[in-house]
C-alpha cells in the first residue's frame, strides 16, 4: 500500500447545501458583483491541504461564488498544489496543460494555482506556465476574493506572502467532497522543525497555533450537524502551543485533546501528525482516558538508522523512536500504529537500508505511506548533500519496504479474526451497496452487511475475513 496521503486528486462536492446557505449568505458588493458566478477547487497533497481547500471555499462563498464539481461549469478554476516531492509537482503540471486547452477555448475563465507550488514557485509560476492568472499562497487565502477581482481587470494577480499569525480561525470550512461523517480541523500552522529533506517549512512557514476554543467550536458546530470524527492536523501536532496574554495560561496538545474529547462521547477524535521526538507520555495518557480518542498514532519513522535520522535532522535516533514504541504498547497495547518512510535519502547504504527494515519487523506497523527520497530545491539537503543513491537503488529498497510492509498488514490482520470492534459507518462497500464500511478506533477499514445500519452509525462488528489492507465482518447483535 503505497501513500495514501498524498497526491489524491479531488474535486468539488459539497454535499451540504444546507449548512452553507445557512452561513454563506453573499451581502457584500463583492458577493453581489460574483453571484451566479462559480469555482472549481482541485486538491492535491496532504490533509493540510483539503483543508485550506475547505477554507477555500468558505472565503469563495462569503463573496458570492458558488462551487461546481466540473471545472467546464466554472469561471474561476483552481488547483490547490504539493511540493513534497517532484512527482507530485510533476501531476500539478499535466493538470495544468489540460487546463490549458479550456483556457483556449474560453479565456475568460481565469486559473489560479494555489498552495505549496504556489509558495515554492512565487511569481516564477507566471512565466512558466503563461494560463495562470492567480498565484497564492497557503496564508493568503484571505485575499482571494481582491485577487480574483484584478484578475478580472486583466492583471495578473499574486500573493505568496507567509504570516507568523493566520490560523484562519474565525473561517467556517464549506466541507469539500464530505460524507458527512468524518471531517478535519486544522488546529496550527506551518512547521519549525527542519527535517533536511523537507520542503514544508519553506511552503508553509512558522508554525503557528490556532485558538482552542475556535478548534472546540468547529467540532462542536460539526457535532450538531451530524459529523462524528474529526481529525485534529498539524505537521507536527506535539508542539501544538496556545497562550493566552490574558490570562497568562498556555494550552498544550494534551490538553486541546481533552478539551475536543469533550464535546461529545459520540464524537471521535483523530489527530495526525505526532513527531517522535515531541509525543508525549501526557498525550498517551489523556488518549487512554477518553475512549472517544481514537487508539491510532501516526508515527513517521523515515529511516531506521540513526545516521541517516541524524542527516535528515530528526532529532531523535532508533533507540528513542523504539523507546516512544514501547511507550504506546505499555499504555495501550491496542493501539494502532502507523508510520511514513523514506528510501534512498543521501549517503544511505546497505546497511542504514537493513535497519529501517529491521525497524519495521520491530514495530510491525498496521499502515505505512512508503517513498523513494526526491529532492526539493532549497532544502538543506540539496544544499549540502550529494542525492547520491542511484534512482534504481532508490527503488529496489522502496520495494523491499512496500513488501516488508504487506507481509506486516497480512499479519496482523490475520490476528483480528473473531475480534470485535466497534464500527464508525462511513458509506456504502466500493463492491456492493448491500454492504457498508467504516473504521474502528485504530483507523483499520472494515466492511460488513449493511442490514438496516446506515452512516454515521456505531455498529459493533466480529471480524470474519481479511486481506492485508482490508478486514471484513459480521454485525454483533
Ligand atoms: N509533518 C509530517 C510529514 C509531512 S510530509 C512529519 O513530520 O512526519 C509527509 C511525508 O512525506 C513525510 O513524513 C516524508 O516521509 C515524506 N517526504 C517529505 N519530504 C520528502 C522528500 N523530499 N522525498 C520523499 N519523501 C518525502
Ligand atoms: Fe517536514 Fe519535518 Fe516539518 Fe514534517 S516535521 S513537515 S517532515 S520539516
Ligand atoms: Fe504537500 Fe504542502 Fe502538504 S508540500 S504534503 S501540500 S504541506
Amino acid at each position: 500500500m503505497v501513500k495514501l496521503n498524498v497526491e489524491i486528486e479531488s474535486v468539488n462536492k459539497v454535499h451540504d447545501e444546507e449548512r452553507q446557505g445557512e452561513i454563506y449568505s453573499a451581502t457584500t458588493l463583492e458577493g453581489e458583483r460574483n453571484s451566479g458566478r462559480k469555482f472549481y477547487v482541485e486538491t492535491y497533497g496532504c490533509q493540510m491541504n483539503f483543508s485550506d481547500s475547505e477554507i477555500v471555499a468558505s472565503i469563495l462563498s462569503g463573496e458570492g461564488f458558488t462551487p461546481t464539481d466540473r471545472y467546464e461549469d466554472a469561471d474561476v478554476v483552481l488547483i490547490n498544489t504539493c511540493s513534497i516531492r517532484e512527482n507530485a509537482e510533476q501531476k500539478v503540471r499535466s493538470r495544468l496543460s489540460e487546463f490549458r486547452r479550456m483556457k483556449k477555448s474560453n479565456p475568460e475563465v481565469l486559473i489560479g494555482v494555489l498552495g505549496c507550488m504556489a509558495e515554492r514557485l512565487k511569481s516564477k509560476f507566471l512565466e512558466e506556465e503563461k494560463i495562470v492568472d492567480l498565484v497564492v499562497g497557503p496564508d493568503a487565502y484571505r485575499d482571494l476574493p481582491k485577487l480574483v477581482a484584478i484578475a478580472d481587470e486583466g492583471q495578473k494577480a499574486v500573493n505568496v506572502l507567509l504570516s507568523r499569525e493566520e490560523t484562519y480561525a474565525d473561517i467556517n470550512p464549506v466541507r469539500l467532497n464530505s460524507n458527512g461523517v468524518t471531517a478535519f480541523i486544522s488546529i496550527m500552522r506551518g512547521c519549525n522543525n527542519m527535517c533536511t529533506f523537507c520542503v514544508v517549512p519553506f511552503t508553509r512557514g512558522r508554525e503557528r497555533s490556532r485558538h482552542p476554543q475556535s478548534i472546540a467550536e468547529e467540532a462542536k458546530q460539526l457535532f450538531n450537524l451530524g459529523y462524528r470524527e474529526v481529525t485534529l492536523l498539524g505537521q507536527n501536532v506535539d508542539s501544538y502551543l496556545w497562550k493566552s496574554e490574558e490570562t497568562k495560561t498556555a494550552i498544550n496538545f494534551a490538553q486541546l485533546l481533552e478539551l475536543v474529547a469533550q464535546v461529545n462521547p459520540l464524537l471521535r477524535i483523530r489527530f495526525s501528525t505526532s513527531h517522535p521526538k515531541d509525543i508525549t507520555d501526557e498525550v498517551m495518557i489523556v488518549m487512554k482516558k477518553y475512549s472517544n480518542i481514537c487508539k491510532h498514532i501516526h508515527l513517521p519513522l523515515q529511516s531506521g538508522s540513526s545516521k541517516v535520522l541524524e542527516r535528515m535532522n530528526r532529532t531523535y535516533d532508533r533507540a528513542w523512536y523504539r523507546m516512544k514504541v514501547d511507550r504506546i504498547r505499555e499504555l495501550m497495547p491496542e493501539c494502532g500504529i502507523s508510520t511514513d518512510i523514506i528510501t534512498g535519502f543521501c549517503g544511505e547504504t546497505e546497511e542504514d537500508h537493513k535497519e529501517t527494515l529491521n525497524m519495521m519487523d520491530y514495530v510491525k506497523y498496521d499502515l505505512a505511506y512508503m517513498f523513494k527520497y526526491s529532492e526539493r530545491p532549497g532544502t538543506f539537503a540539496e544544499r549540502n548533500f550529494e542525492d547520491d543513491v542511484p534512482d534504481k537503488v532508490k527503488s529496489r529498497r522502496l520495494q523491499e519496504v512496500i513488501e516488508m510492509q504487506n507481509k506486516h498488514q497480512f499479519e496482523n490482520n490475520s490476528k483480528e479474526i473473531d475480534k470485535e470492534y466497534e464500527v464508525l459507518v462511513e458509506g456504502f462497500s466500493k463492491r456492493s451497496k448491500e454492504f457498508l464500511f467504516g473504521r474502528n478506533s485504530q483507523g483499520k477499514v472494515i466492511v460488513f452487511p449493511k442490514s438496516n445500519f446506515e452512516k454515521g452509525n456505531y455498529v459493533k462488528v466480529r471480524v470474519k475475513e481479511f486481506t492485508s489492507a482490508t478486514l471484513a465482518g459480521e454485525i454483533v447483535r
